[in-house]
């Protein structure tokens, strides 16, 4: 292993938002019917006003892994993740999203070395790195905070000890449980901040320029190379 192996990401999984069951269920029945398995589901994992329902598959041919989210909105407060179909993202008004990646996972090999390595460029980060388990084994993951003002969008790091596509055939329905939790209620707290104050604490401040261009030497270490493009909000600043 050479020394800035850590800077190599690879994807991890995808998290998409969605506007509604309606969606969330066609999404599901699709996923199902082209070659992915169930890896977690559940109704409702959140706070006890708001929460979200869960949905997440694994590609058994290619190995893609990726997690369908609807946010579940109490009457006098709105779930997060349904901020892109209320306030708009990816350049579209609200009603015109369905679907909205929230996040990418990138995996590395070393979680603390990378996180050391970015936050002496500046970026700051949600959470610390949590410790837990999956279906596939031990795993370690941090979140950043968002990347950009006007969307929804940050990164998660995740360093497993093994590689979840040589598992072919486990599926299992465990999943890093407390993670979810802690993470939901650390992003529902910061949508709270955000609806009072219109600012958002971003994983890279400074000028859009600047900020663009830390993302693209972030990103620039992905294989696939064109993966982060896959998404919306990204592509606009590679393009
Ligand atoms: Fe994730």
């Amino acid at each position: 292993m050479s020394k800035n192996d850590f800077l190599k990401l690879q994807p991890d999984h995808r998290t998409v938002l969605v506007k509604d069951m309606t969606v969330f269920n066609s999404l599901r029945d699709f996923l199902l019917n082209s070659g992915y398995v169930k890896v977690y589901e559940t109704q409702r994992v959140g706070e006890e006003k708001t929460a979200m329902a869960t949905f997440a598959c694994r590609n058994l041919i290619h190995g893609d892994c990726l997690a369908v989210v609807y946010g579940i909105s109490a009457s006098d407060e709105l779930a997060h993740p349904q901020a892109p179909f209320v306030y708009g993202g990816n350049d579209k008004k609200p009603e015109e999203l369905l679907t909205y990646v929230q996040h990418l996972a990138l995996r590395t090999s070393d979680i603390f070395k990378l996180k050391e390595y970015l936050e002496k460029q500046g970026a700051q980060f949600l959470t610390p790195v949590f410790q837990e388990k999956d279906s596939f084994g031990p795993l370690l993951q941090c979140f950043t905070r968002e990347l950009f003002d006007d969307e929804w969008f940050f990164i998660e790091l995740v360093q497993r000890d093994y590689n979840p596509g040589d598992i072919k055939k486990k599926t299992g329905e465990q999943f890093a449980n407390k993670t979810v939790q802690s993470l939901y209620s650390m992003k529902q707290e910061e949508f709270r901040e955000w609806q009072s104050t219109k600012r958002k604490p971003k994983m890279f401040e400074g000028k859009p320029e600047e900020v663009n261009k830390k993302v693209r030497d972030f990103l620039g270490n992905m294989e696939p190379k064109d993966f982060p493009k896959t998404v919306p909000c990204l592509k606009k600043i590679f393009d």
